[in-house]
């Protein structure tokens, strides 16, 4: 077992059909996305624009190669990348990139596809309107699933290299949370107002978990991920209709987590922490199969809390 590492090559110049850049300003931007963890905000986008004299579309999906480059796929090789373009609750257009990422040894099932990557990131860091998702393939039927959770799911365009379809055209007389009497979705959650009754527990960790969106199970659950050098990186569990598509909390934070461009090993990563609603625990099994993938991880702690209303 070796620890992941990224595989593509990071020394070439992005040009495209959309967009052309040198090797100097491909190594700068993929710089500029490893810190900002994978998100352009308006401010990013608008200098990227007037520099390169493209609109904001073509920067979208002249883009999408740079988002394959942050996969981690020791299994496939097929490096996906996706970004979302999305509002915030300022109406400020953000890019929230996404990569697949694939665990070795492990049944195939638990890869996180990078349209989820990228959905995910949206998600956990303010996005609250999707307008657009551009993608390097086409979306695999889990993913078509996976996007019909989401609130704007009737809204938002698909953006392929030279194709542009809506989710009703790729998934039609689908399956989704009304089927199961579920009037709320991801990016529209039912309003929370527990709180979890445990004395000093990391408010922010809290916070990732009690944002979680699981209409199915009730399990308010998050991920935390410290690092030495590098910050935290928290994720939180995407409940899906079909169950299958549903990304577990450990899933989200480390999508989180390669998208600052780190390898997840014993020098970097200090600690992992699942935080879950006592009585509805579901996620320990998941995690361990995950973290499973890796040697010598620092041991994944676990704790269950009590919500109280
Ligand atoms: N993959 C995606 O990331 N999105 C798709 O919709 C198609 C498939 C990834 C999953 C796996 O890591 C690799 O591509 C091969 O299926
Ligand atoms: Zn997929």
């Amino acid at each position: 077992m070796a620890s992941a590492t990224f595989t593509v090559q990071q020394d070439t110049a992005l040009t495209n059909s959309h967009i052309s850049l040198n090797v100097a300003q491909t190594a700068s931007l993929r710089s500029q996305l490893k810190s900002q963890r994978g998100i352009l905000n308006s401010n990013n986008i608008k200098a990227l624009c007037s520099q390169y004299a493209v609109s904001e579309d073509s920067l979208l999906q002249g883009l999408v190669p740079l988002a394959s480059e942050f996969s981690v796929a020791p299994v496939s090789l097929f490096h996906v990348g996706a970004i979302v373009k999305a509002l915030d609750e300022n109406g400020d257009i953000h890019f929230y990139f996404g990569a697949n990422v694939e665990f070795n040894h492990q049944a195939l099932s638990l890869v996180v596809h990078a349209e989820q990557s990228a959905i995910n990131n949206a998600w956990l860091n303010g996005a609250k309107k999707i307008l657009k998702i551009a993608i390097s393939d086409a979306p695999c039927g889990y993913c078509r699933q996976f996007m019909n959770e989401l609130a704007d799911a009737k809204e938002f365009d698909i953006l392929l290299p030279n194709q542009q379809f809506t989710l009703a055209e790729l998934l039609p007389h689908s399956f989704g949370p009304t089927d199961l009497g579920n009037e709320f979705s991801l990016f529209n959650p039912k309003p929370q107002l527990a709180k979890f009754n445990l004395d000093g527990l990391d408010e922010t960790f809290a916070r990732f978990a009690l944002n979680a969106y699981v209409p199915y199970s009730q399990n308010f659950c998050a991920v935390k991920i410290v690092t030495f050098n590098d910050g935290d990186f928290y994720g939180s569990y995407a409940e899906n209709a079909a169950y299958s598509p549903s990304l577990s909390p450990l899933q989200s934070a480390l999508s989180q987590f390669f998208l600052a461009g780190l390898s997840f090993n014993e020098s970097v990563v200090k600690g992992i922490t699942l935080l879950e609603t006592k009585g509805q625990e579901n996620q320990a099994g998941v995690a361990k199969a995950v973290l499973a993938s890796f040697s010598n991880l620092p041991a994944l702690e676990i704790i269950s809390a009590p919500l109280k209303e």
